[in-house]
């Protein structure tokens, strides 16, 4: 028997950390227009959507443990855990200080979100649904990305540890793992690498372009719809798995 399964997100809470992002925002948008209540943060003081935001610096304690009682209040059914930061070092020269910051978002901050849902999902027994935002750095190390290679691939792991410890209530924890996304961050990115590699701005931009198998950067929306797909009951059997959302970049 057929039953089409629907993207339909109406009345689900959704939390979107990183939300002034190109990511980020791109996703609100369409958990709005799908239905959804959503709430938003980020470090940035201003926010453009229309979402319910908070100002919240994960990398400073009093402001992460303030986002963690503000989870304990929205309820949400939908978590997308997407706040990170990107920085370049070969384990050769890649500093504590960098360490710190990297792991202090992408990872700690990331682990207390994620927690902090999955209790308040727990307590009022919803059905949730956690997308984690990993990244094709997390498949494979890079010589001169120790660090950030290193936050994502502890994402794509927390994924699966807490995917297995939420199975029992029928919580689903997935995550995406883009490719290279035309997104504000790939400005750093595209600096740090012409620095690194004695390129032109714009040069490693074009190159990792060029370097997809399906031709062309991604946009935000690409992540957005693989986003909705684990949001709503369209992936209602699919948990601890990780997507990748990288017009064909890795193979696994
Ligand atoms: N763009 C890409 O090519 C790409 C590739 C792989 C993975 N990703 C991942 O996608 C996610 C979104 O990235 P994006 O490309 O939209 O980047 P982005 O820089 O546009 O968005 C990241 C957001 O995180 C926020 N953030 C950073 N530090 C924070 C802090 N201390 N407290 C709170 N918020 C903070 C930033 O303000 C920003 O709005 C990230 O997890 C990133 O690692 C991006």
């Amino acid at each position: 028997m057929l039953i089409p399964a629907s993207t339909d997100l109406t009345g689900k809470v959704c939390l979107v950390t990183g939300a002034a992002g190109g990511i980020g925002l791109s996703t609100i948008e369409h958990f709005e227009k799908l239905g959804a209540v959503v709430y938003a943060t980020d470090k940035q003081k201003s926010f453009s959507g229309s979402a319910v935001y908070k100002e919240f610096d994960l990398l400073d304690e009093k402001k992460l443990s303030s986002c963690l009682d503000w989870i304990a209040e929205i309820k949400p059914d939908v978590l997308f855990n997407n706040a990170a930061i990107f920085d370049m070092g070969s384990v050769i020269d890649a500093s504590l200080v960098s360490f710190d910051r990297l792991f202090g978002i992408n990872v700690r901050a990331f682990y207390a979100i994620m927690q902090a849902a999955s209790k308040s999902m727990i307590a009022e027994k919803k059905l949730g649904s956690i997308i984690n935002v990993a990244s094709q750095a997390g498949h494979r190390g890079e010589a001169l990305v120790a660090h950030y290679c290193a936050t994502k691939a502890a994402v794509i792991s927390y994924t699966q540890s807490a995917a297995l410890a939420l199975a029992p209530y029928e919580i689903r924890v997935n995550a995406i793992s883009p490719g290279v996304i035309d997104t504000p961050m790939w400005e750093q990115v595209d600096s740090l690498f012409a620095k690194f590699e004695n390129k032109e701005i714009g040069q490693k931009k074009r190159e990792v372009a060029n370097a997809v198998p399906l031709g062309h950067m991604g946009d935000p929306k690409d992540v957005a719809r693989v986003a909705v797909f684990l949001a709503s009951n369209q992936s209602e059997y699919i948990t601890a798995q990780t997507i990748c959302v990288d017009g064909g970049n890795v193979l696994r």
